[in-house]
């Protein structure tokens, strides 16, 4: 059996929260990464047409080639690359992506740098796979941003195959700048370190622009999903851009593992991709949302709480009320029927510090559920 697998605290906060919502308890939910926005109306438009159709197949391992061609269009559009459909991959959200993309690109036992905190799926699926995750610490000084120094200490110590980065990222909302992710790749470039880019929150940037690794190197495997600014979550997909000598390869593991991407998820993706203006409001939202959260955190007494840069999370230092995050949260449920992600889900050595707080639902859901942190916080 793997050793090492950690459960998503996340998943068990929701669970315990949906037991106490089925006893009648009105639960405010920011615990899960995910919009509580529908998709465009356009999208839902287009699937509908779409199963008019009586064939309902698979369609080629890479996705549909309509689809990867609107792909190409976004990178020339929102990224000013000019890139060969032929190097994207369509898949099962990025989680599916992940998969294909370690295998793809590493051997067996290769060591993959990865940012602590981070989305703790990195650590699991890297080692589900036979892959050695070495964490690389950042720190709320520095904004939680990786830099080249921490990056070349990991590599002169470990000697890394890969590093996987996301910015924004999950749980922190921290974005590298242009500069830095420059920095970063021309150090991998040197180094022969394959970046991987996560770059699934991207379009959900509160300040500054996203840069794809794209805009830098050919090198990166790209990584993207229709998940978070699409709010298409629980349609499962995503894709990939991956590096010219990889792209058979992977095309031969996506036949086998997949075989396709679901057919009518590839239908909503492409019809999303033109709604921009859509989605761009739903990000407006979150901005909003975030303020707010920032601003409430800060009345109850929470240490400079810190909304991000993109994405639509806080990661916010509970210090000043507990040592102890998932003692925190659960009580947090128990007592104020609030419920938020303990740090621990993100960085096994520090996490008890911390919580992660999602902003993406309805602004509503925030105030109740600062109002009720607040009396219960107060009133300990
Ligand atoms: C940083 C990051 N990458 C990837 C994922 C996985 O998303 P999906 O498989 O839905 O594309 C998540 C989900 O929360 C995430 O936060």
């Amino acid at each position: 059996m793997l050793q090492g697998l950690q459960p998503f605290l996340a998943l068990d906060i929701f669970a315990q929260a949906s037991e106490l919502e089925a006893e009648g308890r009105g639960i405010r939910h920011l615990e899960i990464g995910e919009p509580c926005s529908p998709p465009a109306p356009a999208v839902k438009q287009a699937v509908a047409r779409h199963l008019e159709q009586e064939r309902q197949g698979y369609t080629a391992a890479k996705g549909l080639p309509a689809l990867r061609e609107a792909i190409a269009g976004y990178y020339r559009n929102q990224h000013d690359v000019d890139l060969d459909p032929g190097r994207i991959v369509v898949t099962t959200g990025s989680s599916g992506a992940f998969i294909l993309g370690f295998l793809a690109c590493f051997p067996h036992g290769a060591k993959i740098g990865v940012t602590r905190p981070g989305y703790p799926a990195y650590v699991n699926i890297l080692a589900g796979l036979g892959f050695e995750p070495v964490e690389i610490e950042l720190k709320p000084q520095d904004d939680w941003r990786l830099d080249v120094a921490s990056l070349a200490a990991a590599h002169e110590e470990h000697g890394l195959a890969g590093l996987m980065l996301a910015s924004p990222a999950n749980p922190t909302g921290a974005m590298v700048g242009r500069e830095r992710f420059a920095e970063i790749i021309d150090y991998c470039t040197r180094l022969g370190i394959r970046l991987i880019s996560d770059e699934i929150y991207h379009g959900l940037n509160f300040s500054g622009s996203c840069t794809s690794a794209l805009e830098i190197t050919d090198d990166a495997v790209v990584i993207n999903s229709f998940s978070k600014y699409y709010c298409l979550t629980g349609w499962r997909i995503g894709w990939m851009v991956m590096p010219p000598d990889c792209v058979r390869q992977t095309e031969v593991l996506a036949q086998s593992m997949f075989i396709s991407a679901p057919t009518p998820s590839q239908v909503a993706a492409m019809a999303a991709l033109e709604e921009r203006a859509y989605y761009d409001a739903q990000r407006e939202r979150y901005r909003a949302n975030r303020d707010v959260l920032v601003k409430g955190l800060e009345d109850i007494g929470f240490e400079t709480p810190h909304g991000g840069d993109g994405g639509f999370y806080a990661y916010v230092d509970i210090t000043r009320f507990s040592n102890d995050s998932i003692t925190f949260c659960r009580e947090l449920l128990e007592n104020a029927d609030v419920a938020v992600t303990p740090g621990v889900d993100f960085d096994r050595t520090n996490g008890h510090r911390y919580v992660r707080i999602s902003f993406a639902s309805d602004r509503p859901v925030i105030e109740g559920a600062l109002t009720r942190m607040a009396d219960y916080l107060r009133g300990r």
